[in-house]
Protein backbone atom coordinates (compact mmCIF):
# COMPACT_ATOMS: atom_id res chain seq x y z
CA UNK A 1 0.00 0.00 0.00
CA UNK A 2 1.12 3.48 -0.54
CA UNK A 3 2.57 5.36 2.24
CA UNK A 4 -0.40 8.03 1.72
CA UNK A 5 -2.93 5.98 1.81
CA UNK A 6 -1.68 3.59 4.63
CA UNK A 7 -1.07 6.66 6.97
CA UNK A 8 -4.63 7.88 6.08
CA UNK A 9 -6.30 4.21 6.86
CA UNK A 10 -3.90 4.37 10.19
CA UNK A 11 -6.05 7.64 10.92
CA UNK A 12 -3.31 9.84 10.58
CA UNK A 13 -5.66 12.73 8.66
CA UNK A 14 -7.02 13.30 5.11
CA UNK A 15 -5.40 13.69 2.36
CA UNK A 16 -4.15 16.74 2.13
CA UNK A 17 -2.82 16.46 6.03
CA UNK A 18 -1.08 13.41 5.07
CA UNK A 19 0.57 14.52 2.53
CA UNK A 20 1.21 17.95 4.20
CA UNK A 21 3.29 15.54 6.85
CA UNK A 22 5.05 13.45 4.25
CA UNK A 23 5.96 16.84 2.13
CA UNK A 24 7.49 18.15 5.29
CA UNK A 25 9.48 15.49 6.04
CA UNK A 26 7.97 14.62 9.60
CA UNK A 27 7.75 11.06 7.95
CA UNK A 28 11.03 8.79 7.95
CA UNK A 29 12.49 5.61 8.41
CA UNK A 30 14.11 4.41 11.33
CA UNK A 31 17.50 5.88 10.58
CA UNK A 32 15.55 9.29 10.44
CA UNK A 33 15.45 9.28 6.47
CA UNK A 34 12.39 11.41 5.03
CA UNK A 35 9.93 9.46 3.24
CA UNK A 36 7.87 10.28 -0.12
CA UNK A 37 4.30 10.21 -0.94
CA UNK A 38 4.72 7.52 -3.47
CA UNK A 39 6.61 4.85 -0.85
CA UNK A 40 4.75 1.87 0.02
CA UNK A 41 4.55 0.14 3.39
CA UNK A 42 4.75 -3.34 3.21
CA UNK A 43 7.09 -6.25 2.74
CA UNK A 44 9.58 -7.47 0.04
CA UNK A 45 11.03 -5.23 -3.00
CA UNK A 46 8.62 -2.58 -3.98
CA UNK A 47 6.50 -2.74 -7.87
CA UNK A 48 9.20 0.13 -9.39
CA UNK A 49 11.74 1.61 -7.53
CA UNK A 50 11.22 3.84 -4.73
CA UNK A 51 10.83 2.64 -1.41
CA UNK A 52 9.19 -0.06 0.49
CA UNK A 53 9.05 -0.10 4.24
CA UNK A 54 7.43 -2.99 7.09
CA UNK A 55 5.16 -1.43 9.23
CA UNK A 56 7.77 -1.51 12.23
CA UNK A 57 10.60 1.01 10.42
CA UNK A 58 7.92 4.02 9.66
CA UNK A 59 8.51 7.02 11.67
CA UNK A 60 6.39 10.21 12.43
CA UNK A 61 8.09 12.90 14.21
CA UNK A 62 11.02 10.35 15.19
CA UNK A 63 8.14 8.14 17.44
CA UNK A 64 7.17 4.20 15.76
CA UNK A 65 3.28 4.39 14.62
CA UNK A 66 0.25 3.47 15.75
CA UNK A 67 -0.56 -0.68 15.93
CA UNK A 68 -0.39 -1.99 12.32
CA UNK A 69 -3.88 -2.79 11.06
CA UNK A 70 -4.94 -6.30 12.50
CA UNK A 71 -4.79 -4.69 15.91
CA UNK A 72 -6.99 -6.57 19.06
CA UNK A 73 -7.19 -4.52 22.26
CA UNK A 74 -8.84 -5.40 25.97
CA UNK A 75 -10.41 -2.61 27.55
CA UNK A 76 -11.40 -2.47 31.46
CA UNK A 77 -14.45 -1.11 30.56
CA UNK A 78 -16.04 1.30 33.59
CA UNK A 79 -19.44 2.02 34.04
CA UNK A 80 -21.20 4.57 32.57
CA UNK A 81 -19.28 4.64 29.44
CA UNK A 82 -21.47 3.38 26.10
CA UNK A 83 -20.24 0.92 23.24
CA UNK A 84 -20.88 3.39 20.45
CA UNK A 85 -19.33 5.89 18.20
CA UNK A 86 -21.86 8.98 18.78
CA UNK A 87 -24.05 8.20 21.81
CA UNK A 88 -24.42 11.27 24.04
CA UNK A 89 -22.44 10.93 27.04
CA UNK A 90 -18.79 9.17 27.56
CA UNK A 91 -17.54 7.17 25.05
CA UNK A 92 -15.75 3.62 25.42
CA UNK A 93 -13.72 5.84 22.31
CA UNK A 94 -12.93 8.44 24.74
CA UNK A 95 -10.89 6.05 26.95
CA UNK A 96 -8.59 5.20 23.71
CA UNK A 97 -6.57 6.68 21.55
CA UNK A 98 -8.38 9.23 19.58
CA UNK A 99 -7.16 8.41 16.14
CA UNK A 100 -8.45 4.98 16.62
CA UNK A 101 -11.82 5.86 15.92
CA UNK A 102 -10.53 7.79 12.84
CA UNK A 103 -9.01 4.61 11.42
CA UNK A 104 -10.53 3.04 8.10
CA UNK A 105 -11.53 0.40 9.24
CA UNK A 106 -12.19 1.82 12.93
CA UNK A 107 -11.56 0.06 15.88
CA UNK A 108 -14.60 -1.63 16.66
CA UNK A 109 -16.25 -2.98 20.12
CA UNK A 110 -16.14 -7.23 19.59
CA UNK A 111 -19.53 -7.39 21.04
CA UNK A 112 -20.84 -4.89 23.03
CA UNK A 113 -21.44 -4.22 26.96
CA UNK A 114 -24.55 -2.36 28.20
CA UNK A 115 -23.54 1.44 29.81
CA UNK A 116 -23.86 0.30 33.11
CA UNK A 117 -21.84 -3.05 32.64
CA UNK A 118 -18.00 -3.15 33.61
CA UNK A 119 -15.32 -5.21 32.62
CA UNK A 120 -13.76 -7.10 29.52
CA UNK A 121 -14.35 -5.28 26.21
CA UNK A 122 -12.22 -6.20 23.37
CA UNK A 123 -11.66 -3.86 20.46
CA UNK A 124 -10.58 -4.24 16.69
CA UNK A 125 -9.58 -3.32 13.41
CA UNK A 126 -9.68 -6.50 11.97
CA UNK A 127 -13.29 -7.58 10.54
CA UNK A 128 -12.20 -11.13 9.89
CA UNK A 129 -11.45 -11.74 13.30
CA UNK A 130 -14.30 -9.80 14.56
CA UNK A 131 -16.16 -12.03 12.73
CA UNK A 132 -14.74 -15.06 14.66
CA UNK A 133 -15.28 -13.56 17.86
CA UNK A 134 -18.64 -12.98 17.71
CA UNK A 135 -19.46 -16.10 15.59
CA UNK A 136 -22.51 -17.74 16.92
CA UNK A 137 -21.57 -21.39 16.43
CA UNK A 138 -18.24 -20.73 17.95
CA UNK A 139 -20.21 -20.17 21.84
CA UNK A 140 -16.66 -18.63 23.34
CA UNK A 141 -17.75 -18.36 26.54
CA UNK A 142 -18.07 -14.78 28.65
CA UNK A 143 -17.71 -15.01 32.20
CA UNK A 144 -20.01 -12.29 34.26
CA UNK A 145 -19.58 -11.50 38.00
CA UNK A 146 -23.40 -10.54 39.24
CA UNK A 147 -24.76 -8.97 41.89
CA UNK A 148 -28.52 -9.31 42.59
CA UNK A 149 -30.96 -7.20 44.30
CA UNK A 150 -32.93 -10.82 45.71
CA UNK A 151 -31.64 -13.64 47.71
CA UNK A 152 -31.33 -16.51 45.11
CA UNK A 153 -34.30 -19.12 44.91
CA UNK A 154 -31.92 -21.82 44.44
CA UNK A 155 -33.44 -23.04 41.11
CA UNK A 156 -31.48 -20.88 39.07
CA UNK A 157 -28.78 -22.69 38.38
CA UNK A 158 -30.79 -25.99 37.16
CA UNK A 159 -32.80 -23.45 35.15
CA UNK A 160 -30.11 -21.67 33.14
CA UNK A 161 -28.23 -25.08 32.49
CA UNK A 162 -31.68 -26.64 31.13
CA UNK A 163 -31.33 -25.36 27.50
CA UNK A 164 -34.74 -24.56 27.59
CA UNK A 165 -35.40 -21.01 29.09
CA UNK A 166 -37.09 -18.43 26.78
CA UNK A 167 -36.25 -14.55 27.10
CA UNK A 168 -39.74 -12.38 27.00
CA UNK A 169 -39.68 -11.84 23.26
CA UNK A 170 -37.69 -14.42 21.59
CA UNK A 171 -39.15 -17.51 20.26
CA UNK A 172 -35.65 -19.47 20.18
CA UNK A 173 -33.88 -21.08 24.23
CA UNK A 174 -30.81 -19.83 25.30
CA UNK A 175 -28.45 -21.93 25.29
CA UNK A 176 -27.52 -24.40 28.66
CA UNK A 177 -25.41 -21.37 30.84
CA UNK A 178 -23.46 -22.31 33.84
CA UNK A 179 -24.18 -20.19 37.30
CA UNK A 180 -21.12 -20.84 40.27
CA UNK A 181 -23.46 -19.29 43.42
CA UNK A 182 -20.62 -16.96 45.14
CA UNK A 183 -23.24 -15.85 48.06
CA UNK A 184 -26.87 -14.74 48.77
CA UNK A 185 -26.73 -12.09 46.56
CA UNK A 186 -24.07 -13.11 44.17
CA UNK A 187 -22.79 -15.11 41.63
CA UNK A 188 -21.00 -16.20 38.25
CA UNK A 189 -22.40 -16.49 34.90
CA UNK A 190 -20.57 -18.35 32.06
CA UNK A 191 -22.81 -17.46 28.59
CA UNK A 192 -21.76 -19.09 25.22
CA UNK A 193 -24.13 -16.99 23.65
CA UNK A 194 -24.38 -13.32 23.09
CA UNK A 195 -28.27 -12.07 23.46
CA UNK A 196 -29.26 -8.42 23.94
CA UNK A 197 -28.72 -7.73 27.48
CA UNK A 198 -29.14 -11.39 28.40
CA UNK A 199 -27.64 -11.45 31.67
CA UNK A 200 -30.26 -9.01 33.02
CA UNK A 201 -32.99 -10.62 31.38
CA UNK A 202 -32.15 -14.14 32.42
CA UNK A 203 -32.24 -12.98 35.87
CA UNK A 204 -35.52 -11.02 35.24
CA UNK A 205 -37.25 -14.12 34.67
CA UNK A 206 -36.41 -16.02 37.35
CA UNK A 207 -38.17 -12.52 39.00
CA UNK A 208 -35.04 -11.25 40.26
CA UNK A 209 -33.10 -7.87 39.14
CA UNK A 210 -29.06 -7.52 38.09
CA UNK A 211 -27.79 -5.03 40.36
CA UNK A 212 -24.02 -4.71 39.15
CA UNK A 213 -22.86 -6.68 36.30
CA UNK A 214 -19.47 -7.10 35.20
CA UNK A 215 -17.50 -9.29 32.73
CA UNK A 216 -14.60 -10.99 34.28
CA UNK A 217 -13.56 -13.36 31.05
CA UNK A 218 -13.83 -13.95 27.43
CA UNK A 219 -12.80 -17.63 26.26
CA UNK A 220 -9.33 -18.12 28.70
CA UNK A 221 -8.57 -14.27 28.74
CA UNK A 222 -9.33 -13.24 32.45
CA UNK A 223 -9.30 -9.08 32.87
CA UNK A 224 -7.38 -9.55 36.05
CA UNK A 225 -4.89 -11.05 34.16
CA UNK A 226 -4.45 -8.33 32.00
CA UNK A 227 -3.48 -5.75 34.85
CA UNK A 228 -6.05 -3.42 33.64
CA UNK A 229 -7.46 -0.29 35.59
CA UNK A 230 -11.20 0.98 35.12
CA UNK A 231 -10.54 3.08 32.02
CA UNK A 232 -7.28 1.52 31.32
CA UNK A 233 -5.92 -0.46 27.44
CA UNK A 234 -3.60 -2.66 26.56
CA UNK A 235 -2.78 -4.56 22.95
CA UNK A 236 -2.78 -8.10 22.80
CA UNK A 237 0.00 -10.34 22.31
CA UNK A 238 -0.45 -13.34 20.05
CA UNK A 239 -0.28 -15.36 23.42
CA UNK A 240 -3.44 -13.70 24.92
CA UNK A 241 -4.85 -13.92 21.51
CA UNK A 242 -4.66 -17.33 21.71
CA UNK A 243 -6.42 -18.00 24.64
CA UNK A 244 -9.41 -16.76 22.92
CA UNK A 245 -9.18 -18.86 19.85
CA UNK A 246 -7.60 -22.04 20.60
CA UNK A 247 -6.58 -23.83 18.12
CA UNK A 248 -5.95 -20.94 15.88
CA UNK A 249 -2.91 -19.64 17.16
CA UNK A 250 -1.03 -20.10 13.71
CA UNK A 251 -2.26 -16.69 12.01
CA UNK A 252 -3.60 -15.39 14.93
CA UNK A 253 -0.37 -12.75 15.26
CA UNK A 254 -0.66 -9.24 14.49
CA UNK A 255 -0.11 -9.08 11.23
CA UNK A 256 2.89 -6.78 9.94
CA UNK A 257 2.00 -3.45 7.53
N1 LIG B 1 -25.68 -9.20 29.58
C1 LIG B 1 -26.24 -8.02 29.92
O1 LIG B 1 -27.36 -7.96 30.37
N2 LIG B 1 -25.51 -6.91 29.74
C2 LIG B 1 -24.26 -6.90 29.25
O2 LIG B 1 -23.63 -5.84 29.10
C3 LIG B 1 -23.70 -8.14 28.90
C4 LIG B 1 -24.44 -9.28 29.08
Amino acid sequence: MKLRQYLQALGYGTRREVEALIAAGRVTDAAGGALYVDDEVGEGAPARGGHRLPHAALRLDGAPLDPAPGLLAALHKPVGVTCSTKDPGRLVYDLLPPRWKRRDPIVSPVGRLDKDTSGLLLLTDDGPLLHRLTHPRRHLPKVYRVRLAEALRGDEAARFAAGTLMLEGETKPLLPAALEVLGEREARLTLHEGRYHQVRRMFAATGNAVLALHREAIGGLALDALGLAAGEWCLLDAAQRALLLPGEARGLGPRRG
